[in-house]
């Protein structure tokens, strides 16, 4: 019983540990809490946008570019990559290691590429669709910078994150479980006649 109980803190405290070093290192690649550190899109939210562009990428009668707005490790959009192959997919990140990591395991999809950059220097007039998973404070700039530069058909697909300047098309609802964010999809807003 006290062996049970030794090997169980062990576990606890080493775990406490690991997820104090990935605060720690998300505080500063945040650039102290500015922008999004990394963590995957999974679960609901990740089925929710599989299924819409399922909808949207069979649908679609040309080649679309899907954009991920801060890929991460690129898990997400390798998934995506690997189930439309007609279809191009584009990741763009500036954390270099989390960068060097999407290179290296996605060398076999010819349909994906990554750009290490802030997202906020690219153009986002070249894309379809962009998926985005990103914090609060980094709201008011990506919108504005999504309104301004979006084609008229191009979408927005947000897990977590609202985006007034936007006009919203669609929300998956609340999920049930440890991540119960919902997930929105928007268009560009239309001038006012
Ligand atoms: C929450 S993760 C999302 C990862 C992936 N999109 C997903 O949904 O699984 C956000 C990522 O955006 C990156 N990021 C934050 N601000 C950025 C910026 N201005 N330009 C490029 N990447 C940025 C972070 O380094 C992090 O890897």
């Amino acid at each position: 019983m006290l062996y049970l109980l030794n090997v169980y803190w062990i576990v606890f405290i080493v775990l406490l540990l690991f997820f104090n070093i990935y605060c720690f290192h998300a505080f500063i690649v945040s650039r102290w809490g500015q922008f999004a550190p990394f963590a995957p899109t999974l679960g609901h939210q990740k089925h929710f946008i599989i299924a819409k562009l399922d909808d949207l990428l069979q649908k679609a009668d040309k080649t679309m570019a899907i954009i991920d707005a801060g890929c991460g490790n690129g898990k997400l959009l390798r998934a995506l990559a690997e189930r439309f192959p007609a279809h191009r997919f584009i990741g763009l990140e500036w954390s270099l290691p989390y960068f060097k990591y999407c290179v290296w395991s996605s060398a076999k999809y010819k349909n994906l590429v990554f750009r290490h950059q802030d997202m906020f220097q690219y153009d986002f007039g070249c894309a379809d669709i962009i998926i985005c998973f990103l914090i609060p404070k980094m709201a008011g700039r990506f919108g504005d910078k999504a309104q301004r530069e979006m084609q008229e058909n191009c979408l927005v697909i947000s897990n977590g994150l609202e985006f007034p300047q936007l006009e919203l098309t669609e929300r998956s609802g609340k999920f049930s479980g440890i991540f119960p964010q919902e997930v929105f999809v928007y268009k560009k807003r239309q001038a006012a006649e």
